[in-house]
């Protein structure tokens, strides 16, 4: 983030507290609730973003080192990463090219070599057929060279390893291109001289846009975190901007509003606000003061997701125990948070069976939720 580009923000939220006003769209929206509830809308969603586009399928410091490998599930494929000996991050689907068994069973590890369970085909970390048992007699003239791992885009970049779910997708992956402008944060951020320092994975039975819009806007603060993050936080004020389908919302502290009284120069977004970052369609980094927070979301259905909230921190600051305490209170107090997001996510979704509310109301000031909305809508519409 440019230097005038953060004092700009911090200008704006303090003159914002100033008029003891929220930041308004023009106008209230609707948001029908078949967005959330409906599962046609579903697979469209499946099939215009989640296998379509870049998402993040692990931090790059997951991949340590060559030949290293993981498995997991993106957008309910099963993938399976690789470094290989020259440091390229690869993926793959992790199923076997001969009768579909899962190829790899071990969660990470490092090889170079991956043999299947069942009969013991084998590939090397590159993608390509290395061995088949009995191959003469029980395969003759196997065309090896249609045989390779699956592969899937991939693309390392910003300390994270990008992915699109899908393997009939084989054009190269420019995760700069699909950021746009927004890239330059995260220069600003430097993620790759990150670690993980905790994480925790939940089940959440809500709609994934349910669980965006609760993180998004400030006005429920004071009610839903009256007994957590509330106090620490101006009522009903944050800002937010769009960067084509992607957003930046700032969070501010209640410290921002009081900077008036502090040269302009020693100024720091991240020091008096969250600055939280939505990244089209299930990344969103919620950046503190010494930390962020990275919330990876799976959309499973229409009324479930699977969320892993990860705390990334400094390569330098991770180191010992009182670091470890320090990532660990952190964590409890996000998850602390986030349940009481989620707890209301999953009443609002049990909400829609009844349907008494052919849609949802945004007010001026939640107009960050529109927007995402919006962006949704045009990405599904091609
Ligand atoms: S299914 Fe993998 S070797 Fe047969
Ligand atoms: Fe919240």
């Amino acid at each position: 983030m440019e230097r005038s580009e953060e004092i700009g923000l911090i200008r704006e939220i303090i003159g914002l507290a100033e008029q003891k006003s929220a930041y308004l769209d023009d106008t209230i929206s609707h948001s029908p609730i078949s967005r959330y509830s409906s599962p046609e809308r579903f697979a469209r969603e499946e099939a215009a973003l989640f296998r379509r586009k870049p998402v993040v399928a692990a931090h790059s410091g997951e991949l340590d080192g060559p030949s290293s490998f993981l498995t997991r599930s993106v957008m309910g494929l099963p993938v399976l990463l690789v470094r290989d000996a020259e440091g390229q991050a690869r993926a793959f689907l992790n199923v076997c090219r001969h009768r579909g068994a899962t190829l790899e069973r071990e969660g990470a590890g490092c090889k170079r070599v991956f043999t299947c369970p069942y009969h013991g085909w084998s590939w090397t970390n590159q993608g390509d057929l290395r061995a088949v048992p009995q191959e003469k007699q029980g395969f003759p003239d196997l065309p090896r060279a249609e045989r390779g791992l699956r592969r899937l885009p991939v693309a390392e970049a910003h300390g994270f390893i990008w992915i699109i779910a899908n393997p009939e997708m084989n054009e190269p992956l420019n995760i700069d291109d699909w950021l746009g402008p927004i890239a330059d944060d995260f220069r600003w951020l430097d993620l790759a001289n990150h670690k993980i320092a905790i994480e925790n994975t939940i089940e959440v039975k809500a709609n994934w846009k349910v669980l965006v819009e609760g993180g998004i806007e400030a006005y429920h603060f004071r009610v839903a975190h009256a007994n957590t993050i509330a106090p620490h936080f101006p009522d009903n004020l944050s800002t937010y901007r769009c960067f084509g389908p992607h957003m930046r919302s700032v969070l501010p502290r209640t410290s921002m509003t009081t900077l008036t009284d502090t040269p302009e120069e020693k100024w720091s977004i991240r020091a008096d606000a969250n600055v939280l970052y939505t990244l089209m369609p299930t990344t969103q980094l919620l950046v503190q003061q010494d930390h962020v927070a990275w919330i990876n979301a799976q959309p499973r259905s229409e009324g479930h997701t699977t969320l892993r909230i990860v705390t990334l921190v400094p390569a330098d600051k991770i180191e010992g125990d009182e670091m470890q305490a320090h990532w660990k209170l952190n964590q409890k107090i996000t998850m602390a948070t986030l349940a009481e997001d989620f707890e209301l996510g999953e009443e609002i979704q049990s909400g829609f069976a009844s349907r008494g509310n052919p849609s949802h109301l945004f007010g001026r000031f939640e107009g960050a939720l529109n927007r995402f909305n919006l962006a949704v809508e045009e990405l599904i519409a091609g």
